[in-house]
């Protein structure tokens, strides 16, 4: 495929060029990127990351912060999880608030021993930087106008201009695009090879860090008639709690005042409880959908993470399914190196969609038992009512939700 006019001409105007020479070249140094670099690096394959923005604005990015069990031993495994092991908070299960009243899902017990971790996506992106450039990793942030092209041959490339305005070029084994919602990599398939499935919901999250103890020794996902709630935590002095809103809604249109009444509201219980309250100094709004690509491979283009899917947050599981996909690929590429097998790649995006697809039918059922639907009925509600009932009374309910919640295995 020839490369775009705009980098063409880019690279014509350069006054200096450098091309380099790659195994894997990865675009994004988000969860998916930066695993797959270090665990190449552990088995002596070498990549380049590419990451469009500064080393603090990535670190400093807010997201979820629920570790399924199978990235709590990623992490451990590639020597990335010390700080997280010391400060993050083991979760054994959740709170279903419905009818007034608290319902606790058990892990532990339906999962064989499995658990959870609390620890914000931000301080998993600053242990793996950390990591990857303490063993020499190749992180080249702030690269702009990034381009994929030849990718259908044996030798595709990327291209970049660094700050001072240089153009490189990147020749690659293969290419991750590991490049989230916003990627350049996706769009660089030709037209009609991917398939796209998506659902928008009709509703939003609204965000909101503050300064106040733990309402919840677990999280409490409530169900109720104005609207869903989230209360959710970061540390013992940072809480993270999130209410259902209109999916056009605007942070100046909620006072903190007007938060934490709609708060109360939605998490009042028949005893009486009521949540911690403390200053707010983040407010967000967070678009819910769910999106899958296929294939998420185009010849050796390998799509991981946000750039291939997306699910609403309610599972807790955009970073997990990230964390697996660059599991599947490196040890793909690992194989491929190894061996020279290729049946490994050519598995990469079927056997990645198996779990992709059941965390984001996952996501899907907790966000339609948890949520309120404009226009839904009485009847509906009654509906949603006895479903929470069903998973927090069945031994098969509750088993359903804590596997899937602890994470599926890879296979
Ligand atoms: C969060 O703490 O940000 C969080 C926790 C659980 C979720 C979603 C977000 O399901």
């Amino acid at each position: 495929m020839a490369p775009p006019m705009r980098s063409l001409l880019g690279l014509a105007n350069a006054l200096e060029e450098t091309v380099v020479r790659t195994q894997v070249g990865i675009v994004g140094a988000g969860p998916a990127g930066l695993l797959l670099s270090h665990i190449l690096h552990l088995r002596g394959i070498e990549s380049v990351v590419l990451e469009r923005h500064a080393r603090d604005d990535v670190e400093a990015i807010i997201k979820a912060g629920v570790l399924e069990q199978g990235t709590i031993d990623l992490m451990n495994e590639i020597g990335a999880g010390g700080r997280m092991m010391k400060e993050g908070f083991r979760h054994e299960g959740i709170v279903l608030r419905f009818d007034g009243r608290d319902e606790r899902i058990d892990f532990p017990s339906h999962t064989s021993g499995k658990s959870v971790m609390i620890y914000a996506q931000h301080d998993v992106i600053k242990d793996l930087i950390k990591v990857r450039l303490e063993s020499d990793g190749d992180i080249r942030f702030e690269s702009k106008d990034v381009s994929v092209y030849d990718l259908d041959t044996t030798e595709p490339k990327i291209r970049y201009r660094d700050l001072q305005g240089d153009i490189h070029e990147i020749t690659c084994d293969f290419i991750a695009g590991c490049d989230g919602t916003q990627s350049v990599c996706r769009p660089s398939v030709p037209a009609g090879v991917l398939k796209v499935y998506e659902r928008l919901y009709p509703f939003g999250w609204f965000g909101i860090l503050c300064q106040a103890p733990p309402s919840s020794s677990e999280l409490i996902y409530s169900m109720h008639e104005r609207g869903f709630v989230l209360v959710s935590t970061r540390s013992p002095d940072i809480q993270r709690m999130y209410f259902q809103c209109s999916p056009t809604d605007k942070t100046d249109n909620w006072s903190d005042d007007r938060i934490w009444a709609e708060f109360r509201a939605r998490l009042e219980t028949k005893d009486g409880w009521a949540p911690k309250e403390g200053r707010i100094f983040s407010k967000t709004v967070i678009g819910m959908r769910s999106l899958v690509v296929e294939p998420m491979r185009y010849g050796r283009l390998f799509l991981a993470g946000d750039s291939a899917h997306v699910v609403p947050p309610t599972g807790a599981k955009g970073l997990n399914l990230a964390a697996t996909d660059a599991q599947i690929l490196a040890r793909a590429l690992i194989e491929y190196y190894k061996s020279n097998r290729t049946d490994l790649l050519d598995r990469y995006s079927d056997t990645a969609l198996r779990r992709v697809w059941k965390a984001t039918r996952f996501s899907w059922w907790m966000t339609s038992m948890l949520h309120t639907f404009p226009g839904a009925d009485e009847f509906q509600h009654r509906l949603q009512l006895a479903e929470l009932d069903y998973v927090t009374r069945s031994k098969a309910g509750a088993a359903a939700l804590a596997e899937n919640y602890v994470g599926l295995p890879i296979d």
